[in-house]
């Protein structure tokens, strides 16, 4: 898969150093499980995902294992407009909390949506449930963001999840229509890698393993 720019940024092998990477490899399922790697929101540019596309992310999504079958998870869709009206949100709410911080960062504060095409809201809307416990059900939900990943990587797209300030922000969540009990589990932004992807070093599964044995 290349992108618009004709960059390779799937599917494809490249140097990096000595050693060849290949990223987002489609060609099996297991392939792309073994070389999936996000795209940064900082280099993301259009085209963002369709709206069938969209539909067949959010179908991946709800496909999790979710104990009790409660769904506790729900999506808000930012895109177009949408994007620079709730920047200036984060803006009005940056300026609150940090009145000192100048113009260059309350541009970046504003623009934090406008970097990606599409910004994909999965809020984990676990509650208070005699039988599944509540990190249960945000596990749920952490699975749902995890499914986005691979649904929009499968589908040639870039994608990130991300959390920053505005996650933890009690106001932007109210401005964000969430309830009470509701948090967001992530922001994903999707959209075209507008470079090559960088890989970072990974854990030697080998090392994260013990094997339990009756002492
Ligand atoms: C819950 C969660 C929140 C994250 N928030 C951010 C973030 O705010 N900014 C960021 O640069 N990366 C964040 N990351 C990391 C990226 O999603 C991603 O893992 C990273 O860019 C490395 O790419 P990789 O997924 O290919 O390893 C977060 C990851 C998780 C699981």
């Amino acid at each position: 898969m290349v992108n618009a720019g004709g960059i390779a940024f799937s599917g494809r092998a490249r140097q990096s150093g000595n050693i060849m990477q290949t990223f987002n490899d489609t060609s099996s399922v297991l392939a792309l499980l073994g070389t999936r790697k996000s795209a940064s929101a900082k280099a993301m540019t259009e085209p963002g995902p369709t709206a069938g596309q969209l539909a067949e992310i959010l179908a991946a999504a709800v496909r999790v294992p979710d104990h009790g079958k409660l769904a506790p998870w729900r999506f808000i869709l930012w895109e177009g407009a949408a994007r620079a009206a709730f920047g200036d949100v984060m803006k009005a709410r940056w300026q609150q909390l940090h009145p000192d911080h100048g113009e260059q960062t309350l541009g970046f504060v504003h623009g934090l949506f406008l970097r990606a095409p599409t910004v994909l809201g999965v809020v984990s809307a676990a509650k208070e449930n005699p039988k599944i416990p509540l990190w249960e059900q945000q596990l749920s939900a952490a699975a749902v963001c995890m499914n986005v990943l691979y649904a929009a990587t499968a589908l040639g797209l870039g994608c990130q999840w991300n959390t920053d300030w505005v996650v933890y922000d009690a106001e932007i969540a109210a401005a964000m229509g969430l309830a009470t009990h509701e948090k967001l589990a992530g922001l994903i932004y999707l959209g075209t890698p507008s470079g090559p992807l960088e890989d970072r070093p990974r854990p030697d599964p080998a090392t994260l393993l013990t094997r339990w044995q009756a002492s």
